[in-house]
């Protein structure tokens, strides 16, 4: 029997491509060419698969113009790349890459939030340019982490990471928003108190979105938002570009509504907001949350054996919409 046809949109490590070989015919880029949504369709016609990344974007159109197309794994715990509805329709297996990630990137999100509130990068720029003559005493004065209330928007597994790091590691007090309410033993283990959306961005020192992109999440964190934080609060974002409305966080930045903010996602990215890129109160990174090699391994991995035990026992690990299976 002829082995199915996958296709790896994205470059990925050599060790999963080898993985993957073993199994099905496998047609990479391992040129990591970035391919329009047409060039996606060409290449995604006649195969049986797709390894996809968040850049990928599959809807109704590429499904149309792809019927052989089974199965799509996602590299990545989001998912807004895909129309889950129309995949479904179309009888194509989605899947993710959760709980491999978790930990790393919550790691991250510490980070973010420390740098932020410390101005790290902000005096690293100022070091690097020459322009550090003397110490003085209000040089680069920051907010403390330690002891302030930490405010986490989205209390998933990344989220509730967030949370412990803050109560266990620095002796914040944290407070919560989510869609629905975590269960008392989650809410002690993570010791978090539930508030409302507004009741955290008024109260919280530090705001950590980690929510899902949706439409219904599209600018959460908009003008109206941003203005009843603290003016001495920062803001990271570590969850999807389109949840803040970067035009108005930099506007926000620019005029000290907010002290600072540290973001790994962006509105439309690669494409960075040019306001963001001229206020020096913002630490910018290119959506590496999840960027360690260990971590990165794992989740490709997760994504390959996703399509294999698919392939192999319709048994996929962590499928999206499992319905599809049954009719398979
Ligand atoms: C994810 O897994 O969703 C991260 O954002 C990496 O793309």
């Amino acid at each position: 029997m002829s082995k199915p046809n996958i296709l790896v949109a994205r470059a990925v490590f050599p060790e999963v491509i080898a993985h993957l070989q073993q199994h099905f015919e496998v047609h990479a880029n391992q040129a990591d060419e970035t391919w329009s949504k047409a060039q996606l369709m060409d290449k995604l016609r006649g195969m049986d698969g797709a390894f996809t990344t968040g850049g990928d974007r599959i809807d109704a159109e590429v499904l149309a113009a792809c019927p052989t197309l089974k199965i799509c794994a996602n590299m990545a715990v989001g998912y807004n790349n895909f129309d889950i509805d129309a995949m479904t329709a179309a009888g194509v297996l989605a899947t993710n890459a959760p709980d491999v990630l978790t930990e790393t990137t919550a790691d991250f999100g510490f980070a973010l939030l420390m740098a932020t509130a410390r101005r790290i990068t902000e005096s690293e720029h100022y070091l690097r340019a020459g322009k550090w003559t003397k110490w003085s005493f209000d040089m680069f004065a920051g907010s403390d982490i330690h002891g302030s209330t930490l405010g986490v928007l989205g209390m998933g597994r990344i989220g509730q990471g967030i949370a412990k790091r803050g109560a266990y590691g620095f002796g914040m007090k944290v407070i919560y928003h989510n869609r629905s309410r975590l269960d008392a033993a989650l809410e002690a283990e993570c010791k978090a108190s539930y508030v409302s959306k507004d009741e955290l961005l008024r109260t919280a020192d530090h705001v950590v979105l980690v929510l899902p992109y949706s439409p219904a999440s599209h600018h959460t964190i908009g003008a109206a938002e941003l203005a009843l934080m603290k003016p001495t609060a920062t803001l990271v974002n570590i969850a999807r570009g389109g949840i803040v409305d970067d035009a108005a966080l930099a506007a926000a930045l620019r005029d000290r509504r907010i002290a600072a903010a540290g973001l790994d996602v962006f509105e439309g990215e690669p494409q960075v907001h040019p306001d963001l890129l001229t206020v020096p109160n913002v630490v910018l990174t290119p959506h590496i949350a999840s960027a360690t090699v260990p971590t990165r391994m794992a989740m490709a991995m997760l994504a390959a054996d996703n399509l294999i035990g698919f392939f192999k026992e319709k048994r996929p690990l962590t499928p999206l919409n499992p319905a599809v299976l049954a009719t398979k």
